[in-house]
């Protein structure tokens, strides 16, 4: 069984939602995938690629706090460890598939708000890596999906709906404590840590990650 989870529609102000829908973004082809960095951390800095720094910092008073309140309510004992957050930007090619995934341990909370267009395909998830059960938060402008992940129970992908490319807002909640994570996941931090270093290459590589 995938992990418990929250989808909340409406979750971005309109005027934010609107920004974020009328971004002027590099051109797409089908068969790719553009994440566009944007993060703030604790102590108020930022590293942006595609927002204004003032425009991050907004989003981050208007959407820290409830984000916030699901990672404790989703893993308290995580919500601890939370040192800067993600406000990506991601555009997904008709034709791309992202692979079935559990996401990095350094992800405390993972969010994705579906931005555009109107009618697309939402996150799958499953309740194993191998594909069962598969599930579809299904798209809708302006609705969020969020969970806190885990080794066992947080497995999801994405893709393109075939016709156009999709836009979504990815929040999350990190840390840069994977030692504290893995002790709070009882799992082993070495094995974690290796895990994550070669993960990218797998993905350039096979398009596949572990
Ligand atoms: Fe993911």
């Amino acid at each position: 069984m995938f992990t418990k989870y929250e989808v909340i529609d409406g979750f971005l102000k309109p005027t934010h939602f609107e920004k974020l829908n009328n971004l002027k973004l590099k051109n797409l082809k089908d068969h790719e995938i553009n994440i566009y960095n944007n993060k703030i951390y604790k102590n108020g800095k930022t590293e942006c690629t595609c927002l204004e720094d003032d425009f991050i910092r907004e989003l981050f008073q208007n959407y820290h706090e409830k984000c916030f309140s699901l990672l404790q309510k989703f893993n308290k004992n995580k919500a601890a460890l939370w040192d800067y957050s993600e406000f990506h930007i991601i555009e997904t090619g008709s034709n791309y598939k992202y692979p079935i995934h559990r996401d990095s341990p350094f992800k405390l909370l993972s969010g994705v708000i579906y931005i555009s267009p109107e009618i697309s395909k939402g996150t799958l998830i499953y309740s194993d890596k191998y594909g069962k059960d598969k599930k579809e938060i299904q798209w809708k402008p302006n609705r969020g999906f969020f969970f806190s992940r885990n080794e066992e129970n947080s497995y999801h992908s994405y893709e393109g709906y075939g016709k156009s490319s999709r836009r979504a807002l990815v929040l999350n909640l990190m840390t840069n404590n994977l030692e504290e994570v893995c002790r709070i996941e009882n799992i082993n931090f070495q094995i974690v840590k290796l895990r994550e270093l070669i993960n990218p290459y797998l993905y350039r590589i096979f398009k596949k990650v572990i």
